[in-house]
């Protein structure tokens, strides 16, 4: 059996921005954060630019690109602003996400069967600019037959249900992902996963032989309260590490 491949740790630094906001000043800087994240072994940092700009801004993006060398993943919705800002600034990747003001998070996976016109367009100028897109997508196997044929060449499986899941209901929860993980490797598609994971929920996910990539966030702005974002991100590192040495 060959070896799966590497994980990486996309560490998101949304709500360091949270945190700067509350005050509407310069602290803590989110950027800093991502400095922290790379030194403590983040393959790349994301950054969700919301249209209501709640926690990072305009100003984040454009320092992100030209402070930190690692991969910038921008999340963002798939508006024309969004996609002239990426166009712009050309971040590593973007991956698509759906977006509602009143929403607290991001809630639920696009519907990329349903907006299948809106975002082709989208996927193809994002793709034709050299930028990795993925779309942000339950583990549903219409979602990703959808995903494929609009173009995308990455998935990122929504956790959400999973880490909020307790007992039965996450294993249910847990086996879906899997089984989107593993259609995402037949048809060929990047598969990526996030959204609430924690050190007591990362195991399982990161032991899916196919993903290549997690992103995670806000669990170690929070941890970082109490033992620091560099103790708080190995800490995670190392969970994954060992889940995936299984
Ligand atoms: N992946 C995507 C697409 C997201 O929208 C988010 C939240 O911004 C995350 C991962 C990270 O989620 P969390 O902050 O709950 O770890």
């Amino acid at each position: 059996m060959t070896a799966p491949p590497f994980l990486r740790l996309g560490v998101n630094i949304d709500h360091v921005a949270t945190i700067r906001n509350a005050r509407g000043g310069a602290f803590p800087d989110p950027i800093r954060a991502a400095q922290l994240a790379v030194q403590a072994g983040a393959d790349g940092i994301t950054a969700h630019l919301r249209e209501d700009r709640r926690h990072i801004s305009d100003g984040d993006i454009a320092r992100l690109r030209a402070e930190i060398a690692k991969p910038l993943n921008l999340e963002m919705a798939a508006t024309e602003e969004m996609v002239a800002i990426a166009l712009k600034h050309k971040p590593h990747a973007c991956c698509l996400v759906p977006e509602r003001r009143e929403e607290r998070t991001t809630e639920g996976g696009l519907d990329v069967a349903g907006g299948r016109a809106h975002l082709e367009p989208i996927v193809r100028r994002l793709v034709g600019a050299g930028i990795r897109v993925s779309l942000f997508v339950e583990p549903d196997s219409g979602q990703l037959a959808a995903a494929k044929a609009i173009g995308a060449p990455v998935v990122e499986l929504h956790t959400g249900a999973y880490c909020e899941a307790q007992g039965a209901a996450q294993a249910a929860q847990l086996a879906r992902i899997e089984a989107a993980a593993a259609q995402a490797a037949r048809l060929g598609l990047e598969c990526h996963a996030g959204h609430g994971l924690a050190y007591e929920s990362v195991g399982p996910v990161a032991a899916i032989p196919t993903l290549v990539e997690l992103n995670i966030g806000h669990f170690l702005v929070g941890e970082a309260i109490f033992v620091g974002f560099e103790v708080a991100i190995r800490r995670m590192r190392q969970r994954m590490d060992e889940a995936r040495r299984r």
